[in-house]
């Protein structure tokens, strides 16, 4: 495969998808921790901890490969620090129904970006390529708790899911470079 000039080494781009992929962990555990402020004492604040495990997993296995691979973070992780918080704690404020629709939203967001990346790699980076498809599949498994749990019930359902897609693609696309 040849590149384009200009196009990142294969190192810049390795360093690029887990720069993004720690900065979307990282807000991952931010929003189930905004939405356990609210709802953590509900009927689904047994699943929203569930979620928020996994995700410090995730959270914890990018931790680990940031340091490993001495990948610059993204320096905006104060942003999504408050800025997940408040996006979890501002749709579960809304009710569970709301909370499981950006749920339903962030994952889909991130099952694309994780795909995007496995196409990208291509047999490239067979660890990180194997720890992408076992969260990817933990993300899907998020989406369908978000879906039984009557996210599309939602009342604005489909314009607070695109808003909330938009937003995830603009904090990737930030997050693979700054
Ligand atoms: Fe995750
Ligand atoms: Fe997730």
């Amino acid at each position: 495969m040849t590149g384009l000039p200009g196009d990142p080494t294969p190192d810049a781009e390795t360093a690029r998808m887990i720069r993004v992929d720690h900065a979307g962990e990282y807000g991952a555990t931010r929003i189930y921790a905004g939405q356990i402020a609210v709802l953590g004492r509900g009927s689904k604040g047994d699943l929203l901890r569930h979620m928020q495990d996994q995700e410090r997993v995730h959270l914890a296995t990018f931790n680990g490969l940031i340091a490993s691979r001495r990948v610059r973070p993204t320096a905006l992780l104060p942003l999504w620090h408050l800025a997940g918080f408040a996006l979890g704690a501002a749709t579960a404020a809304l009710g569970t129904r709301a909370a499981m629709a950006c749920t339903v939203a962030v994952e889909e967001a991130i099952d694309e970006h994780y795909s995007a990346q496995l196409a990208t790699l291509d047999g490239r980076e067979p660890e990180l390529a194997e720890t992408i498809t076992r969260f990817r599949a933990e993300e899907l498994e998020h989406r369908d708790i978000g879906l039984e749990n009557e996210a599309e019930k939602t009342p604005g359902y489909r314009l607070l899911s695109a808003a909330i897609k938009a937003g995830c693609k603009v904090a990737i696309r930030i997050s693979e470079r700054v």
